[in-house]
């Protein structure tokens, strides 16, 4: 959360930090600010969106070729021009942007008050720029040092740039659980706290990794660790492209990612399987084939909608591998001395690769021997390098902050994984996993057939804009999508809306039904189907709207539901990556009707870097 976007080189550093901003807003979008060099420092940050910061700023001095600016998700202060990064010292020389908490800031705070210091604003990030100035000035140290030994006194999260007036020809950079990446250009550097404000500029980039600092100038970079030992920097090449990044025609971030998914979820499995020959092939699996077969059961960590990924996972390891599965809240299971063992499995599920309650449930797996396998769509995030093995999902760049094609994308692994480890137990024939591999060749179409519904839903979704409540009803397979479809509403269109097993319902939900309770089921062919339309008749019989979605062909349900969209049919376990995407289609087109931001809801993040 919060963006970070640093320059130093022979551009105008604005226009390269203000791009680069926008393409960051999905961290956050409560605030933004920059700081330029240009002989004196000049600092601009506003409350709002980067375009208010841009509105702020016209007219003004935007001119210099080093500065850096911050997009914020507010933490500590509420979000107003006042807690804007960037901070100054006391002494107005020094400027900071910070992603991440300083958790002991209110102790360094109070001694710093003793020593004379005077705070503009409620944050924790004011109290390290005042840190690095009162060690600069008492030690009387270079500011390179004087950071250093801050990061000696802070306890927390961060990845920070500071900028200083008396030194304008370098930027000091440091991370720890705060992801960072630097862009080397020829006579230029870039930081991001991910690779998209970079990738127009340059392919080169260094992924910082937890407590080193980088001494960043036009010409040199210099990586160390904070004791003071230089790193052997290692240049990754990237592999996303500019046009991954851009709208191409859509309204939307949201709608674009929605319509890639028969790309996205083709990509997944390239390269992995070969259906005729009932072959699937995970790299990371190789390795670790031992340590899968002989586990005695597997833990999956993850938040939001990747939690909802490994709650499918459960029904399809369970189902075809017969391996117990236990699917926790990252942020549970870290702070309630879970048992683990030597012989546990960790699957760690990430879009980002960068949720701080993912990465400490794994570093805690880890320390207690368990194995763990991430599977994250960024490259080069965190997960994945603190993962002994794992996949990547191979969606692309997702912006918007409702995630779309990255779920389906995890849930494509996850089958394979299940699948492959089906294999590697025994517990799969050959000539099922020729089929049901033929059959997920197959989804990529599918989904693009389950896509042509959207003017449908379109007008579907035109009668509920307005409703206050939804539920969200399936079983099996499908209780997590209609966990996921749920979410997706709440998250876009501030609707209030629960997904519930459908069977479930009668404990208590369905005491909120009445004839203005609009109900989405999930009631696609499959083994319990019939107890499905059980359920749905329930509803009805309490006068609740029915939005169904079903299998092509279907003729049952569409006798009582009130609405019904289509999806084709497919291998039972497979229908969670066709029937998510009417769910999503939905969500789209009422928060649009609603007047809703679907690309940045107020109050989410897409990387939440704080726990
Ligand atoms: C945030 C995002 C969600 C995402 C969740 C987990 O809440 O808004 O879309 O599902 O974080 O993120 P991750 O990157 O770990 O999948």
């Amino acid at each position: 959360m919060c963006g970070i976007v640093g320059y130093i080189g022979h551009r105008n550093a604005y226009d390269v930090i203000i791009k680069g901003l926008k393409r960051l807003e999905y961290r956050g979008y409560d605030s933004a600010g920059i700081t330029l060099l240009n002989g004196s420092m000049n600092i601009y940050k506003k409350a709002g969106k980067v375009s208010d910061l841009e509105n702020f700023a016209e007219g003004k001095d935007i001119n210099g070729s080093v500065g850096m600016g911050h997009t914020r998700w507010a933490t500590h202060g509420e979000p107003n021009d006042r807690n804007a990064h960037p901070h100054k010292s006391n002494n107005g020389k020094l400027s900071i942007i910070h992603n991440g908490i300083i958790e002991n800031y209110a102790t360094i705070k109070t001694e710093l008050i003793k020593r004379g210091h005077v705070f503009h604003s409620d944050t924790d990030t004011e109290v390290l720029i005042h840190l690095i100035e009162e060690i600069q000035h008492k030690a009387n140290v270079s500011l390179e040092e004087a950071v250093r030994l801050s990061l000696h006194e802070v306890v927390g999260a961060y990845a920070i740039v500071i900028i200083s007036e008396d030194q304008q020809d370098e930027l000091i950079v440091a991370r720890k659980g705060s992801p960072m990446v630097i862009g080397i250009g020829e006579g230029e550097h870039f930081i991001a706290s991910d690779a998209t404000p970079i990738i127009e500029y340059t392919k080169n980039v260094v992924y910082l990794n937890d407590s080193e600092m980088a001494i960043v100038k036009k010409d040199s970079l210099v990586i160390k660790n904070i004791e003071n030992v230089v790193q052997n920097p290692v240049i990754h090449e990237l592999e996303m492209q500019l046009e991954m990044i851009e709208k191409n025609g859509y309204d939307h971030f949201m709608m674009k990612e929605i319509y890639e998914q028969p790309k996205s979820i083709y990509d997944s499995m390239r390269g992995r399987i070969r259906a005729t020959e009932g072959l699937i092939s995970l790299g990371g699996l190789k390795e670790y084939e031992t340590k899968f077969k002989n586990a005695e059961r597997i833990i999956i960590v993850a938040c939001g909608t990747s939690w909802h990924a490994g709650l499918v996972a459960e029904y399809i390891i369970e189902e075809f591998a017969r391996v117990p599965v236990e699917v926790e809240y990252a942020s549970e299971f870290r702070y309630r001395n879970p048992i683990i063992t030597e012989n546990d499995i960790i699957i760690a599920i990430s879009q980002s690769g960068e949720t701080a309650d993912t990465l400490a449930a794994i570093e805690l797996a880890k320390s207690k021997g368990a194995t763990i396998f991430g599977i994250c769509n960024v490259v080069g995030s965190s997960i994945p390098r603190a993962s002994h093995a794992g996949a990547y999902t191979h969606a692309g760049p997702e912006i918007g902050v409702a995630s779309t094609k990255a779920f389906t994308a995890q849930v494509t692994i996850l089958t394979l994984l299940a699948w492959s480890l089906a294999q590697i137990k025994g517990t799969l024939s050959r000539t099922r996993v020729v089929e049901l591999l033929t059959a997920l060749e197959a989804i990529p179409a599918k989904v693009e057939k389950a896509l042509t519904s959207n003017e449908q839903i379109q007008k579907i979704a035109a009668n509920f804009k307005d409703a206050p409540n939804f539920l969200y009803l399936g079983r099996g397979f499908n209780f997590p999508v209609a966990l996921e479809g749920a979410l997706k509403l709440k998250e876009i269109s501030y609707i209030h809306a629960e997904g519930y097993p459908a069977a479930e319902m009668k404990h208590g939900p369905i005491a909120l039904i009445d004839e203005n309770m609009p109900v989405v089921v999930i009631a696609t062919k499959g083994s319990i189907l019939e107890k499905t339309i059980s359920n749905i008749q329930e509803v009805k019989a309490r006068k609740g709207i029915i939005i169904a979605i079903v299998t092509e062909g279907d003729t049952e349900v569409k006798k009582m539901a009130d609405y019904v969209i289509e999806i084709p049919d497919t291998e039972e376990a497979l229908v969670p990556l066709l029937a998510t995407i009417p769910l999503q289609l939905l969500s789209y087109h009422i928060a649009i009707m609603r007047g809703c931001n679907v690309d940045q809801p107020r109050n989410l993040a897409k990387s939440v870097t704080v726990e």
